[in-house]
């Protein structure tokens, strides 16, 4: 297993590159489930979920081409061979389970392994089930799968989701493209990931409307077609790179980085003490002083503060001027990257869904361990903040969500270096 060797107090300046959202290409490749014609993803992230979500397609029958060292992918399920969506590669990554509606869909049926928990939370899949049942799904769970049928197809219908999943109105969505009649999806979830998924199907051949709303309108045809479709900025990539700067000072600005991706980020950026410039290339980030400033955040569905930004942003307010509060509502045990800090001399105590982090003037490099794809993360940047070395191990989990990390930072003057083991 590789770790990361990141040495702190170098500031940051230049250029880094973001990449396509790993969020939208996993919900944008079993959209080609939905036809037997080609779909060409260009702007693909190159990251090991890409590849698990190949695998799994492949198990499938759809052939994968990776072209351009995997900036550019080409699907085809024109040949499949079957319908089940094996655990041994849904473990290994819940948007496995974004199968499940394009199967019903197209195919009428589906045996697709629950995910298990992961490091974050349990991710039960009821709101999936609940939806796609309204449109005329039977879906049994047994030995751990979900064997779902819909006999004569999927039928239009009015589906309420009791909280805004993304992945569940991302398997709507799909699933609603090929039903027959209308599908009012409401408290969609409205993501740029789903946007991004929207205008993919819309190029396919669906009809839809409504997409970044709260309410998705979907009509069915009775079939789809070939499509190319760029895959969106990653906000969450850009995210965590706006931060570096602010960790280790200096400028760094985020190649194709859009303010629009990022809205409520920006905001706490700004009352942390944060300058963020739009440029014609994408985001400038500087901070303004030589120490951030305490804010206090909690995490909501978009257009709110991401989750997936909340580890990131609590290692930077680790050394912030006064005591921020963090209150993460979105999943229930994603703060496994506060003992982390704390073993880096940060002040952190979490109560429940809530972190209290007492700024500290500077972290201390450690040897830590990554948890989760994000929290990995976070604790690199960490690093680049922190006196002296600072070694995170198991880095397979940010393989999943980040292109090169050490090469991305180690451009704009990051001491960092990958130890393969
Ligand atoms: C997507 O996961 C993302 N993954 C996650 O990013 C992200 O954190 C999450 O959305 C929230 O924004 C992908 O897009 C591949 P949800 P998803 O369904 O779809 C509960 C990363 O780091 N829930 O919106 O699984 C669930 O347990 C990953 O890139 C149910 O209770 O998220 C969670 O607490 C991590 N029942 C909350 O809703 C369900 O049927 C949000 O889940 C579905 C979800």
């Amino acid at each position: 297993m590789d770790s990361i060797l990141v040495t702190g107090g170098t500031p940051l300046n230049g250029q880094i590159a973001i990449a396509g959202a790993k969020n939208a290409a996993l919900t944008l490749m079993p959209a080609t489930l939905l036809s037997e014609e080609p779909l060409t993803l260009t702007n693909a992230p190159r990251l090991s979920d890409i590849k698990t979500m190949t695998a799994l397609l492949q198990s499938l029958g759809v052939e994968v081409t990776a072209l351009q060292d995997g900036k550019v992918q080409v699907l085809s399920s024109h040949a499949m061979t079957s319908t089940t969506a094996d655990y041994e590669i849904v473990r290994k990554m819940r948007a496995s389970n974004l199968v499940l509606g394009p199967l019903l869909a197209r195919h009428h049926k589906a045996t697709v392994s629950l995910p298990g928990g992961c490091a974050i939370g349990a991710r039960p899949m009821d709101i999936h089930v609940t939806a796609l049942e309204a449109m005329g799904a039977e879906i049994e769970l047994k030995d751990g799968y979900l064997h779902a049928v819909a006999k004569g197809g999927l039928k239009g219908a009015k589906v309420p989701l009791r909280f805004a999943s993304v992945g569940a109105t991302e398997n709507v969505l799909m699933a609603a493209t090929l039903a027959k009649g209308t599908t009012l999806i409401e408290n969609a979830a409205r993501e740029p990931e789903i946007v991004d998924l929207a205008k993919c199907l819309r190029a396919m051949g669906a009809q839809i409307s409504g997409e970044g709303t709260s309410t998705i309108e979907i009509q069915g045809v009775d079939r789809l077609g070939a499509a190319t479709h760029p895959v969106v900025t990653d906000r969450i990539e850009l995210g965590t790179y706006m931060l570096a700067p602010v960790f280790a000072g200096g400028e760094v600005e985020c190649l194709g980085g859009r303010l629009d991706l990022v809205g409520s980020f920006v905001e706490k950026l700004d009352a942390a003490g944060v300058d963020v410039t739009e440029t014609k290339d994408g985001l400038k980030v500087k901070r303004r002083t030589d120490r951030a400033k305490a804010v206090d955040v909690v995490t909501e569905v978009f257009p709110g503060f991401p989750t997936d930004l909340q580890a990131q942003m609590m290692a930077m307010l680790c050394t912030a001027e006064g005591t921020s509060v963090l209150e993460e509502k979105i999943f229930e045990n994603r703060f496994m990257h506060a003992p982390e800090l704390i073993r880096m001399g940060a002040d952190i105590e979490v109560q429940g869904g809530v972190a209290t982090v007492h700024g500290v003037k500077r972290l201390k490099g450690a040897p830590v361990m990554a948890t989760d794809l994000r929290a990995s993360v976070s604790l690199i940047l960490a690093g680049l903040a922190a006196e002296g070395e600072t070694m995170v191990s198991r880095v397979y989990h940010l393989d999943r969500g980040y292109e090169h990390v050490e090469e991305k930072l180690g451009a704009v003057g990051a001491r960092i270096e990958r130890i393969s083991a």
